[in-house]
């Protein structure tokens, strides 16, 4: 039978790991795209329980980073590694069960209910015991998201905004202990940027490993285990905000001038952008 094609080894389900076992690495990764070289000598981890906030200026290779994370591109050389293998090992339907990608601005217009839209995100567990779980994933992501007030409607009839949470609520339904996402919160208002930032901390605090690329430093301040800064294709610094948000760091990276002062309340790190024409020229 045809199906013998497609189950001549059974998929491998995800396990459990102990907290702050990788999730997925890159080990002097280097990725070119049309020629160029847009990552080099990239070497980042993420474990289970964290989250890792990718940060850096446009084009310094964030998503490009992503997606390698996610094996969706090829490594030039180096390595990326999923559960201690090496991204070959995995199947396409393997990889499905580990990590799911929310990608930057999504240009998919669905003309599909909002509900199948999220349930879109199951699509992987299919003929896996944990099938019986696509109803309530379904709707505990919708409530994630709160998105289940236009579970009817069509997606593509939604603001942009809505849709952004949508396309998060997918993502989390597949529930795959990976999550990555890109600029989750670029089309957010202020009560759903942090909402969607205590959701990857939920996910993490169940075990679950969070890598998100944000542009709000005071967002990854506030709610990111690590953050990595990417520069011109590198890691220019990775740990936890306290140490990675050096003002002479960021003014560089950013060639912007910045200061960091610690909230007064929380003293979580705050980047702020100099206007009063002091720092140095850039
Ligand atoms: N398909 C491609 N072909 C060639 N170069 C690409 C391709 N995709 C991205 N690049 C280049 O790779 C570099 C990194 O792009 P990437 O999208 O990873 O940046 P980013 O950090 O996500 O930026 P942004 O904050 O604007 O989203 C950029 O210089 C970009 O122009
Ligand atoms: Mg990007």
């Amino acid at each position: 039978m045809s199906t013998s094609l497609f189950r001549s080894r059974a998929r491998r389900l995800p396990l459990p790991r102990p907290l702050g076992a990788p999730r997925a690495e890159a080990r002097a990764l280097r990725v070119r795209l049309a020629g160029r070289t847009v990552l080099s000598e990239v070497d980042l981890r993420v474990a289970a329980g964290e989250v890792l906030a990718l940060v850096g200026p446009n084009g310094a290779g964030k998503s490009t980073l992503l997606a390698a994370l996610a094996c969706d591109l090829p490594a030039e050389s180096g390595e990326v590694r999923i559960d201690d293998l090496p991204a070959a090992a995995w199947t396409p339907g393997e990889l499905a069960l580990r990590r799911a990608v929310l990608p930057q601005a999504s240009e998919l217009s669905f003309p599909f209910p909002v509900e199948d839209v999220v349930r879109m995100g199951r699509a992987p567990w299919a003929g896996t015991p944990a099938e019986d779980e696509d109803e309530e994933a379904v709707r505990e992501a919708m409530a994630a998201a709160e998105v289940t007030g236009f579970a009817g409607r069509s997606f593509a009839a939604l603001s942009g905004g809505e849709r952004a949470r949508v396309s998060l609520a997918r993502v989390l339904a597949q529930r795959t202990p990976l999550v990555l996402l890109d600029e989750p919160t670029a089309a957010l208002d202020l009560r759903h940027q942090e909402l969607v930032l205590r959701v990857c901390r939920a996910r993490a605090a169940a075990g679950d490993a969070v890598v998100v690329v944000l542009h709000d430093l005071g967002l990854a301040g506030a709610h990111a285990d690590r953050v990595a800064v990417l520069h011109e294709g590198r890691v220019a610094a990775d740990g936890p905000p306290s140490q990675v948000f050096d003002a002479e760091l960021l003014s560089r990276v950013y060639a912007h001038p910045v200061e960091v002062i610690d909230h007064p309340r929380t003293g979580d790190p705050l980047v702020i952008p100099r206007r009063d024409g002091q720092g140095f020229a850039v």
